[in-house]
């Protein structure tokens, strides 16, 4: 086995950012290793109009290493006032590279997502005209659907019959958990496709809950039984151009996850490439890894690909990752794989 591989750099489909200190510690550690990313935009307030997105592509700008060639791809964040004018202005000067679909309550700042579906219609039809491609939080939110259960439910109850309405509308299934996810996109030709999260393909639900509760395995969608796991794994490394790497490294102090009703998400900026490598390794699949990573993305977005490579080089001792991250906020504890890594990306 080849112990370097170098790939186009890579693009992560699915990021949060934050805002202010937090900002500002945690873009270096995604914007080292890659070009673009679609900026998540559930801030407190959200990010809504194009206005708001314009100022946070200029905060992004600000707090970026000084020589950083990095992109914010920005998204806004539908709700059920947002406006056709406004959303359809902002993707023709190539503002907004994608609108977010929170269902109200699914998750973090999830609160001025979409209750009735029926309400965004209309945002919609016009999002499919222009071909402006909508990332959904696949779960719905009724108490009464078990947690384990909500992104089926989703597919059925809303992601379906939306696409049924609208089948030119251009979607992204984002941060897959579950087999029935990864069989619906794979099933649902090119005008859907998916991310997959660096730790949803390392950590099954047993992580979280066995032999004591860690919450800094605690994200949402929750992470599911192990078959759903390989299922995932299986969709990464088999090359589909439908599936592709969306990080959802989502950091959170950690006086804000170890509490008693503690926040979803998991900080994997750090130590991403690291981990796919690995995984990829284990796959038999590294050849496939930049598929995933650098090149299925873009073609959904229909972006160009980008020109220049990073390397990865497996060494003889395992790196070693800071633990956390200091933050102006606080400490961010840095995702813990569970097993050593060999694979860096080469300075
Ligand atoms: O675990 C998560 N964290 N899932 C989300 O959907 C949101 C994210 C966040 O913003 O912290
Ligand atoms: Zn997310």
């Amino acid at each position: 086995m080849s112990d370097r591989l170098t790939i186009r750099r890579p693009d992560d489909w699915h990021l949060h950012l934050r805002d202010g200190e937090m900002l500002k510690a945690v873009l270096p550690e995604t914007a080292r290793h890659f070009a673009r990313a679609i900026i998540m935009p559930n801030l407190v307030p959200p990010v809504v109009t194009g206005a708001d997105a314009a100022d946070y592509r200029d905060r992004i700008m600000w707090a970026k290493p000084k020589n950083s060639k990095f992109q914010p791809l920005m998204t806004l964040y539908l709700t059920e006032e947002t406006e056709v004018k406004d959303l359809r202005a902002a993707a023709e000067i190539g503002l907004v590279t994608a609108v977010k679909l929170y269902p109200a309550g699914a998750t973090t700042n999830s609160q001025s997502g979409v209750r009735d579906v029926a309400k965004v219609m209309r945002v919609l039809e016009n999002m499919a005209q222009i071909g402006l491609p909508l990332c959904v939080h696949g779960e719905v939110t009724s108490p009464e659907i078990d947690i384990f259960d909500r992104e089926a439910a989703f597919i059925e109850t809303i992601l379906e019959p939306v696409r049924r309405e609208i089948p030119e509308l251009r979607v992204v299934m984002e941060h897959i958990t579950t087999k029935d996810g990864i069989d619906y996109v794979a099933a649902g030709g090119d005008t859907i496709a998916g991310t997959i999260t660096t730790h949803h393909l390392v950590i099954n639900r047993n992580h979280i809950l066995a032999g004591g509760i860690r919450p800094h395995y605690y994200c949402l969608p929750v992470a599911k039984r192990e078959s759903h796991r390989l299922a995932l794994r299986a969709a990464a490394t088999s090359g589909n151009p439908s599936f592709f790497l969306g990080t959802d490294s989502a950091p959170h102090t950690d006086a804000a996850k170890l509490q008693p009703c503690g926040c979803a998400g998991i900080f994997t900026a750090p130590n991403t490439m690291s981990i796919l490598a690995h995984v990829f390794e284990e796959e038999g699949a590294l050849e496939k890894l930049e598929a995933f990573a650098s090149l299925n993305g873009p073609a959904f977005y229909r972006l160009p690909v980008n020109e220049d490579t990073i390397t990865l080089e497996k060494r003889a001792e395992p790196v070693i990752y800071p633990e956390t991250l200091k933050t102006g906020e606080g400490p961010v504890t840095v995702f813990d794989p569970g097993f050593p890594l060999y694979w860096s990306v080469a300075a």
